[in-house]
């Protein structure tokens, strides 16, 4: 899997060491905001696992988002497999530290992702599932160019779909 690098950020696999600050992120309820709750140990773990194992078989994943002046592992942005209404999506996923918020960070981790998704793994399409009153969230999609597609229930909440096309990205003069 592919090292990404920003001006900010190196968005790098995940590892299994990864587990402590990985558990100490999902266990904060900011960084878990909009999802089904926090995360024990044994929990991150488990998840940390399947995006190893994802990894290992080629395919995409959530990077580490480490902070380039710490080397902090500060969030996660990436791709994340997704089942809806009957086909098989790679969704464009992240989450922040608190402490990062409003400067840009997630957005500029997410251009690298989706400009990877396109240029070098040809997906033909990524989403961003978005609750309803996740804001920051939402401009996130926006600015990387997604635009809404439709308003499904994912795990019992209303849950907007965005999406962006490969040929909406070669519009964009990404490439
Ligand atoms: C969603 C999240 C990753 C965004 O990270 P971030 O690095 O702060 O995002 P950015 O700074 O790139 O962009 C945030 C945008 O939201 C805007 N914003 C934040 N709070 C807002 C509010 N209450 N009302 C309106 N806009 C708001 C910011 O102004 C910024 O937009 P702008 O550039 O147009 O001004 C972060 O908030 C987070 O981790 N939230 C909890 C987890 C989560 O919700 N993940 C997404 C699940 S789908």
């Amino acid at each position: 899997m592919a090292i990404l690098e920003t001006r900010r950020l190196i968005l790098r696999p995940f590892r299994q060491q990864d587990v402590d600050l990985m558990s100490e992120l999902m266990m904060n309820p900011d960084f878990m905001r909009f999802s089904l709750g926090v995360y024990s140990r044994e929990q991150t773990l488990e998840f940390l696992n399947k995006l190893i194992g994802w990894q290992n078989r080629g395919l995409p994943s959530l990077f580490a988002m480490i902070f380039r002046n710490t080397a902090v592992l500060i969030g996660y942005c990436g791709f994340y497999h997704q089942h809806i209404e009957q086909s098989d999506d790679i969704e464009i996923g992240y989450r922040l530290h608190p402490h990062y918020w409003n400067k840009g960070i997630t957005t500029e981790a997410a251009r690298a992702v989706r400009d990877h998704a396109f240029r070098d793994l040809k997906l033909p399409r990524v989403i961003s599932l978005i609750h309803y009153d996740n804001i920051p969230s939402r401009r996130v999609a926006e600015k990387i160019g997604m635009t809404f597609e439709k308003e499904i229930l994912f795990r019992g909440s209303p849950t907007q779909v965005f999406a962006l096309i490969r040929e909406q990205w070669l519009a964009m003069g990404a490439a």
